[in-house]
């Protein structure tokens, strides 16, 4: 929305929040989240076209156009629990909308949703809307990933449209279309029927996904056979069929989006009575029976047996915490291990679904002391997300959070020298660009020898830092 108000001067743009208190944040110098470039667009806009209220009712009631972006998280109880996306933000916006609005509103799916789900939305809009008032929805998904929103937004690769095929539902698409296209190239702006806009969104997502966990499953066929991932991913990605991007192999994916829209995927291909459909999507995120001697660590972490079946991202975040206790001689307990990065990607301080969590909790579980360096995040946020339970789609039951004595063997330093002194191991779980440029030989003089480091994000110089004494693990590298 900053963005819009950045680019189109002469259209009044009010974001709307229930919570009060993060209207004020808005509203105030710290900005409630971190996002490079945001606080720039926010400062020159506010006040002049942008605006921000917990007014909700009133500015509803007097816009054209209605952006709909409320949280649709997974469904943690009921029919399709553990899968399904919960609508029940976006249906209460929807009924507010239908009860306040005096005229009629082109009302916009930003929220990310599963597909049909516009048909629900227009139910209630018509059945609940005033004598008169007309409703015309469309679905516009928001494709920009956190860390490069403002960039994503200013030079996006595509716009993505979808309205109905009749005169209004045309009109409608055209107003949003003449928005976007204050800015946006027209080719870049594709105009589809509302059941594809809905459903390019999760496409997306589950393809980005997908590659990743390639990569990451080729990865572990690199570490067994002396291949190096980043070599082979470069080859792969020359093909421009393939193409080179989003190969990085990594700990595994984080987000608050991946796993909730591949999971909704799997669960909208099952309503169809489609499982084949569903288990293919299944395998990004929910992967294959292993050997009993790997599922050691994946039992720490999920309480799972032996040869249950798992999730493939989970997997790579298991087999992390597995090579970080077998190279420090099969056990960490007592000892200390400096995590460097806990957000779920650089430039950003949102740590929903990120591995760190997971890989925290697994090297907890074999009682190491784990010390803990973000430079967005905050200490409270870290102890949120190790106490909080986790929620297993296979077990629709939230899992026992971690106990007060675990919680005691997690510290949060100030900066990356602080936790890493008299540290055994470093493992580097996101990749900030501050971590590649670390004095690593200040750092390995302040550490227990030997000195381990696990590069979760291929970020350092493996051979460089070998030179200064420390035995280096990358993902998917020769030793
Ligand atoms: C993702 C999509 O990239 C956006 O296009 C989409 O709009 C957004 O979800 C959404 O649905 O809202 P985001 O979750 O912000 O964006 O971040 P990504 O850049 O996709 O990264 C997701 C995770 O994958 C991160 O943990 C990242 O470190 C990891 N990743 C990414 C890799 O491990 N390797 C890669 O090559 C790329």
């Amino acid at each position: 929305m900053a963005v819009i108000a950045l680019k189109c001067p002469d259209v009044e743009v009010v974001v709307v929040d229930i919570s009060a208190a993060r209207i004020d944040a808005w509203n105030s110098d710290a900005l409630p989240i971190y996002e490079p470039g945001l606080d720039d667009v926010v400062r020159r806009c506010r006040g002049r076209n942008l605006f921000f209220s917990s007014d909700v009712e009133r500015h509803v009631g007097e816009a054209d156009i209605v952006f709909v972006s409320v949280n649709t998280p997974t469904k943690a109880r009921g029919l399709g629990a553990g899968k399904a996306a919960d609508l029940t933000y976006w249906e209460s916006a929807a009924r507010m909308i239908a009860a306040v609005a005096t005229s009629d509103k082109v009302v916009v799916e930003k929220s990310t949703v599963p597909v049909k789900t516009a048909e629900a939305i227009e139910k209630i809009l018509d059945h609940n809307g005033r004598d008169g008032v007309g409703f015309q929805i469309l679905s516009n998904p928001e494709f920009l990933a956190e860390g490069t929103a403002i960039r994503d937004l200013l030079a996006p690769d595509r716009v993505l449209i979808g309205g109905r095929e009749t005169a209004a539902g045309r009109a409608a698409v055209q107003a949003l279309k003449d928005v976007y296209a204050r800015w946006v190239p027209e080719e870049r702006i594709l105009t589809t029927n509302l059941w594809s806009a809905e459903l390019s969104k999760l496409a997306a997502n589950a393809f980005l996904a997908q590659r990743i966990s390639s990569v990451n499953a080729m990865s572990a066929l690199c570490e067994a056979t002396g291949a190096d991932v980043a070599e082979v991913a470069y080859a792969v990605g020359k093909d421009s069929r393939i193409g080179a991007k989003f190969l990085n192999a990594s700990v595994g994916f984080g987000g608050s989006c991946f796993q909730k829209d591949i999971l909704n995927l799997v669960y909208i291909c099952e309503c169809n009575g489609l499982p084949e459909v569903a288990n293919y999507w299944k395998q990004v995120i929910k992967g294959f029976k292993f050997p009993a001697i790997a599922t050691t660590m994946c039992k720490d972490i999920y309480s799972l047996t032996p040869f249950q079946v798992i999730k493939i991202n989970d997997y790579q975040k298991s087999r992390f915490v597995n090579r970080v206790v077998s190279s420090m001689f099969n056990t960490v307990a007592g000892k200390k291990i400096a995590v460097l990065g806990f957000a779920f990607k650089k430039d950003t301080g949102d740590t929903r679904e990120t591995p760190a969590i997971d890989v925290c909790k697994g090297l907890i579980g074999d009682k190491a002391k784990v010390s803990i360096y973000d430079p967005q995040v905050t200490e409270d946020q870290v102890q949120r997300d190790l106490a909080m339970s986790k929620f297993d789609w296979d077990h629709p039951v939230h899992l026992q959070p971690m106990s007060p004595t675990a919680i005691k063997q997690v510290s949060v330093a100030w900066d990356a020298y602080e936790a890493a002194r008299d540290a055994h191991g470093v493992c580097i779980l996101t990749e900030w660009d501050e971590f590649r440029s670390l004095d690593y030989a200040r750092i390995y003089g302040g550490m227990q020898k030997p000195a381990f480091v696990f590069d979760g994000r291929n970020v350092v110089d493996a051979e460089k830092l070998r030179e200064i004494g420390f035995i280096v693990y990358s993902i998917g590298k020769p030793l």
